[in-house]
């Protein structure tokens, strides 16, 4: 009997790349997709025994949306007819505004998905153009109307801040947007400035102004003070959700459990191994057809690497990791390993224990990334 109970699929295509943006994606071809498609069922196959009952799925990508409404149904019937899906499984597919209608969204409540993250990134459509991005601002909202419309009452919206040229006014003005939608929940992400993309070359001639740190944690403090006073708890470093609404599968990340990655790309942990498949659709394509598995890389973790890892993970999360838990899992205190990391940090005040459970502080939320490389 195995424990896997999360399934990541990653759907490797979009509409066109944004300007941010470093993911494994390509533009759509209805061609390559139907390649994609054909090996994603296989490779779920081969994954058949490493679950006996999913509670969380995710659809990510990419733009899973934009498949069509019959590529959709097929990958649903498929992953139903090989993994057990527990009936109260969080089911959530990532959704491009622009790229749904009815009848897609129809399709999904009914092959059992119930909770949808839409990438809205920002509010006004200057922005969204110079972001890369295919939609308006005002196809957002009729994206997210008719996915309410349909039915869907478990919403996530992504946004990104610390955009070149952005002001903290016009920062604040989106998150008024946003809170008056009244989503279940939201992701604010700091923007990465990730080599390869749009960004990354403008930045690199010169063309392109990053914004100064303390522009930056004063945007992600005032998302905390807004988000928090409108009701959203702010439970991971870019995370916020109302009441019951947390993401339960991004939870199975950062609390370490196990999960399997589908798709070209995609990472998974299983049996203490982590893997990640061959990034190109045609080669996973192939390894697919021959019946294997299309791993480009694994990794049995040693007993450190796994405590680092779920340190930082955890320390992701706003109540950050609970003694117990921690003891529980690797019979030994964090501070056995760990105890120098601890006490440097503490001293700086990027650390704490809050009763029984360590975590960031306000101030080390915006300088996590610090207090991270220090565990490995
Ligand atoms: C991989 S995307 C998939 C969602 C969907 N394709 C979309 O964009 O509508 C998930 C989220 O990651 C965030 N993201 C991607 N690249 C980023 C970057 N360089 N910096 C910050 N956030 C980023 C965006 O907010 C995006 O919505
Ligand atoms: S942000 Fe989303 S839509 Fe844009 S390229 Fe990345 S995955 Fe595709």
């Amino acid at each position: 009997m195995n424990q896997v109970e999360s399934l990541y699929i990653h759907v490797p295509f979009c509409a066109t790349k944004c300007h941010y943006c470093a993911f494994n994606t390509y533009d759509f071809h209805k061609e390559q997709a139907r390649q994609y498609l054909e090996a994603l069922l296989i490779e779920m196959e081969l994954y058949r025994l490493d679950s006996d009952g999913l509670k969380t799925v995710f659809i990510g990508g990419g733009t899973p949306s934009i498949l069509s409404a019959e590529s959709l149904e097929r990958m649903f019937k498929h992953l139903h007819a090989v993994f057990e899906v527990n009936g109260a499984a969080e089911i959530t597919v990532e959704c491009n505004p622009g790229t749904v209608d009815r009848q897609k969204l129809e399709l999904m409540r009914s092959e059992g998905v119930n909770r949808l993250s839409f990438g809205v990134q920002a509010m006004d459509d200057a922005t969204l153009e110079q972001l890369g991005r295919i939609h308006t601002v005002d196809e957002v909202l009729r994206s997210y109307d008719l996915a309410r419309a349909v039915g869907f009452d478990n919403i996530n919206l992504d946004l990104i801040f610390g955009l070149p040229n952005q002001t903290v006014e016009g920062w604040k003005d989106c998150l008024k947007e946003v809170v008056a939608l009244q989503p279940e929940h939201i992701s604010a992400y700091s923007l990465m400035l990730e080599e390869g993309t749009v960004f990354y070359e403008s930045w690199r001639t010169g063309k392109l102004q990053r914004l100064s740190d303390e522009i930056e944690a004063e945007m992600y403090h005032l998302a905390i003070d807004t988000l928090v006073r409108h009701g959203w708890k702010h439970y991971e470093i870019s995370s916020f959700a109302k009441p019951s609404c947390v993401a339960n599968h991004n939870l199975a990340y950062w609390d370490n459990r196990s999960y399997i990655g589908l798709g070209p790309g995609a990472c998974g942990y299983i049996d203490g191994v982590r893997y990640s498949n061959i990034r190109g659709v045609r080669d996973y394509a192939e390894f697919l057809k021959q019946g294997r598995k299309p791993i480009a890389d694994s990794e049995q973790l040693t007993g450190r690497d796994e405590k680092a890892e779920t340190i930082i993970l955890g320390l992701r999360k706003r109540d950050g990791i609970r003694r117990q838990d921690y003891r529980r899992r690797f019979g030994e205190s964090i501070e056995d390993e760990f105890e120098d990391v601890l006490n440097k940090w503490i001293g700086r005040d990027l650390l704490e224990w809050k009763g029984e459970n360590l975590r960031l502080t306000r101030r080390g939320l915006f300088f996590a990334n610090e207090v991270f490389v220090d565990f490995l």
